[in-house]
């Protein structure tokens, strides 16, 4: 068939193809220790699903404003401002079918054929296939595992050429659990201000700090507003990704520049999903705070177990629900690659892991601990067996 030459600059985002590979096996009976998902694995806070339940009952079911019903975007700028100091309007902010919906618009909305965006990388696997969709040139910025995957500003001033025409910064950061200190990204800020690039942020994992690292929005900078777009998402923070709401807020016109986009392809994103969403932001957020003690305890634990495996090496993550060690050693005997060792702890153990290759960092090796600790012990198991078996001993 032929399709548009567009389609075939993207393919499909291997993190879900790893999950439909564990849904195929656990379909089978197989037990499966899945360390693949990107997502939490607490159900929805009760206040919440009751939110929806209500705006049900009240026949909340017809279209609504494209950008999201008037309250909902004002209780994102406001919810925003408190928990990070930031002043948007609701006319600088746009409800969205999630956060990945949001950097698509905006991507769109800027990026011309030819124009490059620096992904720090590891990079989410999103990024480039949304650049590379509208027509742009994602230009990888290489962190470094020796400093933590910490994005520096000197690394963006000396990526940035003459095509540069937006920076996307994801921290905490999927892969890495990496967190930008709010005095680096201070001067990332800068140095994207004086050069005249976008500084587009992604905070889906914003509230999944852990001490010493803080909740944190370069949205806090006075004056940033005309230089920066801010991403979020209420999947990871409320446990909502089924929900599909996220949120951009940036400048006015490129507000309305995404809203005309939306306007010609999702409409509004789901009206009951944007009550239960106005719920979340305006309620309690003990929940959030709850999860996050849970996965500070299970990155304690996995942590340790995976140290305690000869050959791993792995730093600890600042943020975000992500382990990403080094596997390079254990690459010996069979497995050429670390693609081809997560496919081989699949068939052998049972154990689902991402390759390092889908986030730009070939050697490394994705858990996710959105899981319970049950699960994280059995999988530590394992990997005990399969690291210490005759195939993968380093
Ligand atoms: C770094 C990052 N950004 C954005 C998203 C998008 O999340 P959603 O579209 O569910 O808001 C994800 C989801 O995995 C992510 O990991």
């Amino acid at each position: 068939m032929q399709l548009a030459e567009r389609i075939n600059r993207i393919s499909v985002s291997p993190t879900l193809a790893v999950l439909a590979e564990a849904e195929r096996l656990k379909a089978r009976g197989v037990d499966v220790v899945d360390f693949g998902p990107g997502e939490p694995d607490f159900p929805t806070p009760e206040h919440i699903k009751q939110a929806a339940i209500r705006a049900l009952a009240e026949n909340r079911t017809r279209y609504t404003a494209t950008a999201g019903i008037a309250p909902l975007r004002e209780a994102i700028c406001a919810w925003h401002a408190a928990q990070f100091g930031s002043a948007y309007t609701p006319q600088e902010c746009i409800v969205s079918v999630g956060g990945k919906h949001a950097i698509f618009n905006a991507v769109s909305a800027l990026i011309e054929p030819g124009d490059e965006v620096l992904i720090p990388a590891p990079y989410w696997v999103s990024f480039p296939d949304i650049v590379k969709y509208a027509g742009g040139r994602p230009v990888f910025v290489p962190t470094e595992p020796a400093d933590g995957f910490r994005l520096r500003a000197a690394q963006v001033e000396t990526a940035i050429g003459p095509r540069t025409k937006m920076l996307i910064v994801n921290s905490p950061n999927n892969p890495t659990g990496a967190v930008v200190s709010p005095d680096e990204f201070a001067r990332i800020y800068e140095v994207c201000k004086r050069r005249g690039v976008w500084l587009l942020s992604d905070e889906c994992y914003s509230h999944f700090a852990y001490e010493p690292a803080r909740p944190y929005s370069v949205a806090s900078i006075a004056d940033s507003k005309p230089h920066i777009i801010v991403v979020g998402s209420l999947s990871k923070t409320f446990a909502m990704t089924g929900w599909r709401i996220g949120y951009a807020l940036a400048p006015q016109p490129l507000v309305e520049a995404m809203l005309k986009l939306q306007s010609q392809s999702t409409s509004n994103p789901t009206s009951i999903a944007q009550y239960a969403a106005l719920e979340a932001l305006r309620g309690p957020m003990d929940s959030v705070a709850a999860m996050l003690a849970e996965y500070a305890q299970r990155r304690v634990r996995i942590l340790e177990g995976l140290r305690a495996i000869p050959g791993i090496q792995c730093g600890a993550p600042e943020g975000a629900f992500y382990v990403f060690p080094n596997v390079t050693a254990k690459l010996r005997d069979g497995a050429a690659d670390s693609a081809a060792l997560a496919q081989q702890l699949l068939e052998r153990e049972h154990v689902v892991v991402v390759a390092g290759e889908a986030f730009g960092a070939p050697g490394f090796l994705r858990f996710s601990y959105a899981t319970s600790m049950e699960r994280i012990e059995e999988g530590l198991k394992r990997l005990q067996r399969f690291f210490a078996g005759p195939d993968s001993r380093s």
